[in-house]
């Protein structure tokens, strides 16, 4: 990046850069809660093409910077495979909020390829419950403790119990995390849970715990011990978690209940029927003052699947470089030629020429029947 174009970001951006590092990264309860909790950014106005070239310079220029920061920030989209696993979430957390603490908790994982948007469901599902939450009982508990209704902690390359205990600590910033035992972190961090009435833990990126090594035994086991001790949820998250050996303990086995996101799939009609619906509702949201209904959902919904495989996180990607190239080009639109020349992902431009050819043989279409044009 230029030297100059970085003072223009700065200048334009304040707010952002002088967030203090806690606020921005989700390890800390502090960065949590400005997730969960600070507005969507605004939607810049929608202009046309001549009030577009009516906008003079700065103004252009504030106007592209909201489009740049919007489409960093594009919400999550509703999908049906994702509104599916949503309610499984909340179905087992409401049984497990009443049961008697004296139960073991109720424990899911949500188990994907990379790229389906794991992630993004689960920080959906936790926002949720930490808003519901503080909504119905207030910011504080009966005893006056802060109220946390979540708690996450992500995984690294080599979490182990002691390290992953600690992880729940500094979620919590609990000024015990720099000495004791692992069994001494453990049981502050329940204290905490306990005191700040936390229902979810959320583990993000499970897939780096190696479960048949020593300590990934030792790490399931303490699973166990949350799931009978702490009055919450767990929430795995991660990818090939059954090959792995998330499901080797018979206990865990009988106790977490496994949910998939799948990729969006063209065999039958119901599946094109859910690509088409995403694509209609993508395509409402890309800021471009020259696209129209249908740009997606009619023109390039071959193409675009082709790109992605299915794989949400591959056309977000394509959409939000392909918008940002259409805005910087000035052509206002996504077209096939404009997003034929966007690099992507490795996994998908592995998978694109087998696509291409199917629906080039005519013998494969995204497009459900009855959709207008073909
Ligand atoms: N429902 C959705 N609506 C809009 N964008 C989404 C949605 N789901 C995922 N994405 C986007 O797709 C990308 C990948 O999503 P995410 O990081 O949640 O995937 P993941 O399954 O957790 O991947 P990984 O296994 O690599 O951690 C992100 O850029 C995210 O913003
Ligand atoms: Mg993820």
């Amino acid at each position: 990046m230029s030297p100059r174009r970085k003072s223009r970001i700065v200048a334009a951006d304040p707010d952002w850069l002088s967030l203090p590092l806690d606020k921005l990264t989700l390890t800390r309860k502090e960065g949590f809660a400005a997730f969960a909790e600070t507005p969507e950014p605004p939607r810049p106005p929608e202009l046309s093409v001549a009030e577009l070239k009516s906008l003079d310079p700065p103004e252009l220029e504030r106007h592209n910077l909201a489009r740049r920061r919007f489409l960093a920030n594009l919400r999550p989209i509703k999908t049906a495979q994702a509104e599916a696993v949503f309610a499984d979430l909340e179905e087992i957390l409401d049984a497990a909020v009443d049961q008697p603490t004296w139960e073991a908790k109720s424990m899911a994982a949500i188990d994907a390829f990379p790229g389906l948007g794991k992630t993004t469901l689960g920080l959906a599902f936790a926002k949720h419950v930490h808003n519901t939450l503080i909504g119905a009982h207030g910011r504080f508990t009966e005893a006056g403790h802060e109220r946390w209704p979540v708690i996450r902690v992500g995984m690294t390359g080599d979490t182990r119990v002691k390290d992953f205990n600690w992880a729940l600590l500094e979620f919590f910033a609990h000024a015990g995390r720099n000495s004791g035992t692992a069994n001494m972190f453990l049981t502050r961090a329940m204290n905490c849970a306990l005191a700040c009435e936390s229902r979810v833990l959320l583990v993000d990126d499970l897939q780096f715990l190696r479960f048949r090594t020593t300590w990934g035994t030792e790490l399931s086991n303490q699973f166990k011990t949350i799931a009978n001790e702490f009055p919450l949820m767990i929430l795995f998250i991660g990818h090939e978690l059954r090959d792995k050996g998330l499901y080797d303990d018979p206990q865990l086995a009988r106790r977490i209940t496994p949910l998939e996101l799948a990729p969006f799939t063209i065999d039958d009609d119901a599946g094109r029927h859910q690509w088409r619906s995403f694509l209609l509702a993508l395509e409402q949201r890309l800021p471009l003052a020259d696209k129209h209904p249908g740009m997606l959902a009619d023109d390039l919904s071959d193409q675009l699947y082709a790109r992605c495989s299915g794989h949400i996180g591959s056309v977000m990607s394509l959409m939000r470089r392909g918008c940002r190239r259409a805005i910087r080009t000035g052509d206002e639109r996504l077209t096939a030629d404009l997003l034929a020349g966007v690099k992507l992902d490795e996994a998908a431009e592995q998978l694109r020429k087998q696509w291409e050819a199917l629906f080039r043989s005519g013998r494969g279409t995204s497009k459900p029947s009855g959709s207008g044009k073909r």
